[in-house]
């Protein structure tokens, strides 16, 4: 094949981004406010529905951030999260001083196990004596969670709950846009996301109150004075009108992007239907409409895969959070927990191709940073780990590419 390489999903400019940018220089609008922001939040806003009110972020971690400052966590609070996800979902939480309460997933949609979380709630009240201040399920790669269950367990005990949306932007349960059900969503516009705005994201707020309140501490929390003036800690956290303008563009195009991932998701999921030890990971039942922002399998342990005894014998160097020019050499070829040597196997067969995949997220309560987190655990996110791979699924990835992928998956199969 050519040298092109399939990359699990990036940004496509396939909308009228320039125009808003052109508009944003000519008018000088090249701040972090201005006609793009309103118009971009304007869009999100009627996207998401619900009467939600959207403030536009330069990130989805942000977004995080923002939100779990908005219901008041602060130092000596617990925080409960989903442990299978992107350290994003979490990392906010020791920003602010607190402790994160890890919970492990249920095996249908991959998201936090609903009875588990209950566990873990009444749990931590037996211990501490109060109940954790806030709860963030994930939408795990566009997945829907069991938002429902999870509404009903944080609404007996009130603990307020903040959507992580980040992956599943425009994904829909029972009908409803995901990051509409708490009482915060995120959503992240990274470059790799649903849509992006280079780098950004926004929090989906309840009402025009919360949405006036999060914006002023993405502003440094300015007082209205005609000096500066400050009674709270804020942070600098506004998006910039020329990446909002990328935004109002991309969202011309978004609900193709998200018809292109979910087509992208027909033709694996046919296609693996017929081969053993191979299980793409599908819509439960007709409540969930995941986005498919990232195609994953589950490859079955005994599978065998071609290259799989010496698939871990050389040091790999990762770039740290994906930014090329900063490499953070690995320490050593292992660590205490990876994916199974078959996993291994398969992702350097695809990258042979110049096929990009990568293992499912390691789960927060596997991580060492999160060593010491309260962990409530079943097994199901390790196990996933261990098994699981994404494969590319973005508005770049043609049929012929997905057909490519399942070839070289069927090919190296012993
Ligand atoms: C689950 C999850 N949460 C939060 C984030 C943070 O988004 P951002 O990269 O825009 O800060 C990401 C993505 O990077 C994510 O995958």
């Amino acid at each position: 094949m050519a040298n092109k390489k399939i990359l699990l999903c990036l940004a496509h400019m396939s909308g009228n981004e320039m125009r808003y940018i052109e508009e944003a220089f000519a008018d000088n609008w090249v701040v972090p406010l201005g006609p793009n922001v309103n118009g971009f939040e304007a869009d999100l806003e009627q996207f998401v529905g619900q009467d939600k009110h959207v403030v536009a972020l330069s990130a989805g971690t942000a977004a995080v951030h923002l939100a779990l400052n908005a219901v008041g966590v602060g130092p000596g609070d617990e925080v409960i999260c989903q442990s299978f996800t992107f350290c994003a979902s979490c990392n906010p939480i020791k920003y602010l001083g607190a402790t994160p309460v890890l919970v492990d997933s249920e095996a249908s949609t991959w998201n936090i196990h609903p009875e588990l979380l209950e566990e873990a709630i009444k749990d931590r009240i037996a211990r501490t004596g109060k109940a954790p201040k806030a709860i963030v399920p994930v939408y795990l790669y566009g997945m829907p969670a069991m938002i429902d269950d999870i509404m009903a367990v944080a609404n007996r005990y009130g603990i307020p709950v903040i959507e992580d949306a980040a992956e599943g932007f425009g994904s829909r349960y029972r009908g409803q846009v995901c990051g509409t059900f708490g009482k915060y969503g995120v959503l992240s516009f990274n470059g790799n996301k649903m849509i992006t705005t280079s780098g950004g994201g926004a929090l989906i707020c309840p009402d025009a109150d919360a949405k006036r309140e999060i914006m002023f501490y993405a502003t440094q929390a300015r007082e209205a004075y005609p000096y500066y003036q400050h009674e709270h800690i804020g942070y600098n956290y506004r998006m910039s009108n020329i990446c909002a303008g990328i935004g109002r563009g991309q969202m011309t195009i978004a609900d193709e992007h998200i018809r292109h991932h979910k087509h992208v998701a027909k033709l694996y999921q046919d296609a693996f239907a017929s081969v053993p030890g191979i299980t793409f990971h599908a819509n439960p039942d007709d409540r969930f409409d995941s986005n498919y922002w990232l195609c994953t399998i589950v490859l079955n342990p005994e599978l065998r895969v071609k290259g799989q005894d010496q698939a871990y014998n050389r040091t790999i160097s990762t770039a740290i959070g994906g930014a090329g020019s900063t490499v953070h050499a690995a320490k050593s070829a292992h660590t205490l927990c990876e994916p199974n040597a078959n996993v291994e196997a398969m992702r350097l067969a695809l990258e042979a191709q110049c096929i990009e995949s990568r293992p499912l997220w390691k789960p927060m309560h596997m991580q060492p940073v999160y060593a010491d987190a309260p962990a409530y655990t079943n097994g199901v996110s390790e196990e996933l780990f261990r098994t699981g791979l994404c494969l590319p699924s973005g508005p770049w990835v043609t049929d012929q590419d997905v057909q490519l992928i399942i070839d070289t998956i069927k090919q190296n199969i012993e």
